[in-house]
């Protein structure tokens, strides 16, 4: 029987593991995946190169617009590219991190980005794993399934500090807190779980308990909907 295809919303704050988790359940399941955080860092990354005020939301409103931002969506290939540029290394930098919230903030980039991402979605004919902060409750409400991945703060701070070669865990604390304040504070589409999301706390499990855990939701989702 021919499946359907199944979209997938992963939606957290940082250093929960949502990356890790949506590559490996989509490479798992064979479906499409898409780093929605990577494209605001990737149109964050082309207004800080252009010289734009950060801390201006008209001047960033008024060249939204601009940059032709274009996400590969294979699980064991990711690729970002922001009007034709490679910037999958230069979005992860200290600069581009901290001045991200900022810059989606802004209600026209959201519009822009929230287009890319509803278009690419619809098109991944195997079905797709969209991860990002607004996915389940803004860009995708009618997702199939929808998780929303928490951990404590020493935990994400912990996994963050890891994966940035021995960063200092109470500088890392405070950033990621303060960042994901920004996130869940501002006024278009926050960081939010949504009503009908299966919250999976990732403090305590290990990353391929995580995994399982999500692939045995979509297997039962598909099953449901045969
Ligand atoms: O997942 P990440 O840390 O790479 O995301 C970077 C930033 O992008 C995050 O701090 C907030 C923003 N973001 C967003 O506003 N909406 C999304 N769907 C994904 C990310």
């Amino acid at each position: 029987m021919e499946r359907a295809a199944v979209i997938v919303a992963i939606d957290g704050p940082s250093g929960t593991g949502k990356s890790s988790t949506s590559k490996a359940v989509a490479a798992q399941l064979g479906l499409s995946y898409l780093d929605t955080g990577a494209q605001y860092r990737a149109i964050t990354w082309w207004m800080v190169n252009n010289g734009i005020d950060i801390d201006d939301p008209t001047a960033i409103a008024a060249v939204a617009g601009k940059p032709e931002i274009v996400s590969g969506t294979d699980p064991g290939h990711p690729t970002i590219t922001v009007d034709g540029t490679d910037v999958a290394g230069p979005i992860r930098t200290q600069e581009v991190t901290s001045k991200v919230s900022a810059v989606s903030a802004v209600p026209e980039v959201r519009t822009r980005i929230t287009e890319l991402q509803r278009s690419l979605a619809t098109s991944a004919e195997q079905g797709i794993v969209v991860e990002g902060r607004d996915i389940g409750t803004t860009v995708l409400p009618d997702a199939d399934l929808k998780i929303f991945l928490t951990a404590s703060p020493e935990a994400r701070a912990a996994r963050r500090s890891g994966e940035l070669k021995g960063a200092d865990v109470h500088a890392t604390r405070a950033a990621l807190i303060k960042r994901d304040a920004a996130d869940s504070s501002r006024k278009a589409s926050p960081l939010a779980k949504a009503d009908d999301a299966v919250e999976v706390d990732t403090t305590d499990l290990t990353l391929a308990q995580v995994i399982e855990c999500v692939v045995t939701l979509v297997e039962e989702k598909r099953a449901a909907a045969k």
